[in-house]
């Protein structure tokens, strides 16, 4: 990208620069952009210090939660702030309460709302963007850009000696990008998109994308889905930052032909790897987490309490609510046909599968509320009968003298606890079959989630090896039907199922991995296709990878359907040993590896916008002072390719000066997918 060079000050020092990242999800969970900034706040703490802060809009119930309000110490900082609260514009400053402890500046949008209009107009004259009436999310993305561009511009006013970084995460955040750019604001900038949003509406629909990337009207396809106005704001933030990145080659290939810029490179997503003094510990929580799902079961499936938890596995997904691009459709499908192969096969193993998607819901069931209800009763009775038991033998043992019989058992029960016992067995009866879904649902009729599994008749019947929960809510330990967080829950199951159409990176598998949760993805998620290039025999590793870019959607689901079925053949002791060799692959995606493409941005970053403080050094050494090489993970397992000269996924991308972003030929390893028929399609599109 060709700027400007004028608007930067040489004199700024690049080695001790600032570091503002700015993203919607700063404290405030929505989907995979919380995961990105929130696991790799230690890393960059750690490389930053008081130097880095977050930049979020406030939302204040989350806020509450995660944030701990601090007084700004940093002179510039602090008068920046008050510079804008003067103006009437309120803002949380503090830290974040999450490791690494990172610093954020939370900006209430709410208090700019009456500069909308002003702003709206000035956005439409200076970057030719328009934003019509009645779309709030991009109300809320103009008041936040331009809070954010004022912000930057008065922090460098303040701030004349040092460098700084402006490092944006999506279209939501990205209307300071053109704005920083009109008025020459000096901070040199980042943009990473996570997706882009024709990607995402159009696989939505039942459009072929991938055979189409290149052919599509952008404009008139955006206008179409009356988005033309965020797409002007996502193509104006990855033309006017002066590094442009992704998170995976899909996405990089995707922003080529959808945005009409090539990425200037790719920035994988790593997660924060917890490593255990003991190595099997995993092992020992995986144990435990999956005797409090079968707390949930016992209760969910009451009165039809039929398949031993022994033979029992647990297989999820979970995400949003994006029916076709996380592949809901596929999983459904694919769980029909291993629930026939199980019966054909007259095999005793169950499978509860679990589908967690936040949809629009009223409340828990009463059925499901009062699943849980029978069982803690029973276990109370149980507990009751079980005291008075031991008590009774007791009692007779001390009187006991030789030559008595022992004490007859039929006489240990009393027929007071073979009342409450009965009461407790007729209260477990049940006339209709277990529910799929734990929650009423807003739109029961018409979810399609619901109404795929209807299509394929999995009811939780007593003869089906195959049993669905649907749980329509993300996952919460105060939850009362199923308390557990969403962690604790992953590491309790046997196998994450993601089948995504539209998947740039996907953290769903990825966390399964470092947690050593087997887990099935695609060759078109980022995670899947990085895997995929990693390590040969992935299926041995526990990361299974459908195809779906060669192989017609019928054989994808048969595919899927194999993986499954093959895994439930599999013997205890051979879910134990892959779980070992999944979590054995943690460090692959650890942050300490992954996060150097994000000093490689940073540094070409800064090379564009302060050419001369780089005059007479190597094009391929880093800033002194921010250098952090990192060496070889220590547990590469055996067999994941040997890539000498590719150690971090970037290598193969370019975030090096003198090249005009990735070329097309960096795509490595990626095919266009064979034609695809939708009349094929086992499932209704
Ligand atoms: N997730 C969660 N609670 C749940 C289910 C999922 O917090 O009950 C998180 C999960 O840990 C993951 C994120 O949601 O980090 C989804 O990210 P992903 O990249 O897979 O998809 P995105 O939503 O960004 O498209
Ligand atoms: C872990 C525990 C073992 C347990 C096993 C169950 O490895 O350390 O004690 O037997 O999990 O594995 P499974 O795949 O049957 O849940
Ligand atoms: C997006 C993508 C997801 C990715 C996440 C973090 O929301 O949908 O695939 O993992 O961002 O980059």
């Amino acid at each position: 990208m060709a700027q400007d060079l004028s608007i930067h000050n040489p004199k700024r020092d690049i080695r001790d620069h600032y570091l503002f990242e700015i993203a919607t999800e700063v404290a405030n969970r929505v989907g995979g952009i919380y995961s990105v900034i929130k696991s790799k706040a230690p890393v960059t703490t750690a490389e930053y210090g008081d130097r880095y802060c977050l930049i979020g809009p406030l939302n204040k119930a989350s806020a509450a939660v995660e944030v701990e309000a601090l007084t700004p110490t940093n002179p510039h900082l602090a008068k920046t702030i008050e510079s804008m609260e003067e103006r009437g514009i309120s803002m949380v400053y503090g830290r974040w309460l999450i490791e690494g402890a990172p610093r954020v500046l939370l900006i209430d949008t709410k208090t700019a709302y009456r500069f909308l209009d002003e702003w709206k107009a000035d956005l439409w004259n200076t970057a030719g963007i328009p934003s019509p009436p009645g779309d709030d999310e991009t109300n809320e993305a103009v008041v936040f850009g331009y809070l954010v561009a004022w912000f930057l511009g008065e922090f460098v006013a303040h701030e004349t000696e040092k460098a700084v970084i402006a490092h944006f995460h999506e279209w939501l955040s990205g209307v300071a990008l053109p704005l920083c750019k009109k008025r020459r604001i000096d901070v040199t900038t980042i943009f990473t998109t996570h997706a882009t949003l024709l990607g995402r509406y159009l696989c939505a629909g039942s459009v072929d994308f991938y055979n189409n990337l290149q052919y599509f009207d952008v404009d008139a396809e955006a206008g179409k889905r009356g988005i033309y106005h965020r797409y002007c704001i996502e193509r104006a933030s990855a033309h006017s930052c002066d590094v442009f990145t992704t998170v995976s080659h899909i996405t990089a290939y995707e922003s080529e032909h959808l945005l009409k810029r090539k990425p200037d490179g790719v920035l994988p997503n790593g997660l924060n790897v917890t490593k255990f003094s003991a190595m099997h510990e995993f092992q020992n929580l995986h144990q435990q987490a999956k005797e409090k799902i079968h707390d949930f079961v016992r209760g969910h499936f009451y009165g039809h309490n039929d398949f031993d938890p022994d033979n029992t596995l647990y297989f999820f997904t979970a995400g949003r609510y994006e029916y076709r691009n996380k592949g809901v459709d596929m999983f459904i499908e694919s769980l029909a046909r291993l629930n026939h192969r199980l019966k054909s096969a007259g095999s005793k193993m169950t499978i509860v599968s679990f589908i967690i998607m936040p949809a629009q819901t009223q409340s828990l069931t009463v059925e499901a509320l009062k699943g849980q209800a029978v069982i803690k009763s029973l276990r109370d009775t149980v507990d009751v009968i079980e005291r008075g038991v031991g008590k009774r033998i007791f009692e007779r043992a001390l009187k006991w003298h030789d030559g008595d019989a022992m004490p007859d058992d039929k006489d240990l029960i009393s027929s007071q606890d073979k009342i409450l016992l009965r009461r407790r067995l007729f209260a477990m009866k049940r006339h209709g079959l277990p529910p799929i879904v734990t929650h009423n649902m807003a739109n029961d009729a018409e979810d399609p989630i619901l109404n795929q599994i209807r299509r394929v008749q999995l009811f939780n019947h007593p003869s089906d090896r195959v049993k669905i929960v649907f749980h329509p809510e993300f996952l919460n330990s105060a939850n009362p039907v199923l308390p557990m967080d969403y962690d604790d829950f992953v590491r309790g199951t046997h196998l994450g199922v993601f089948s995504s159409y539209y998947e740039p990176w996907g953290y769903t598998p990825a966390e399964c991995t470092v947690m050593g949760v087997p887990s099935i993805t695609t060759n078109l998620s980022g995670f899947g296709c990085y895997m995929e290039e990693l390590i040969e025999n992935s299926t041995d590793y526990g990361i299974y990878i459908v195809d779906r870019r060669m192989k017609g959607v019928d054989d994808s689901v048969n595919q899927l359907t194999s993986f499954m079925y093959d895994f439930a053949n599999k013997s205890r002791r051979q879910r134990i040993n892959q779980r070992n060799r999944t979590e054995r692959l943690s460090d692959l995606l650890d942050w300490k590896r992954m996060g150097m493409e994000y000093v490689k941005a940073r540094q070409l970053a800064l090379r564009r916008a302060y050419p001369a403080s780089f005059e007479g050094e190597d094009d391929e050494d880093y800033i002194p002072g921010v250098e952090q090489k990192i060496s070889r993970p220590f547990s590469v397992p055996g067999s994941p390719r040997d890539r000498s000269g590719m150690m971090t996924p970037g290598d193969f991308a370019s975030l090096q000066e003198g090249r005009e972003g990735l070329s097309t030929e960096d795509y490595v390893a990626w095919k266009l997918p064979e034609e695809e028929d939708p009349e094929e399609y086992p499932f209704p599109l």
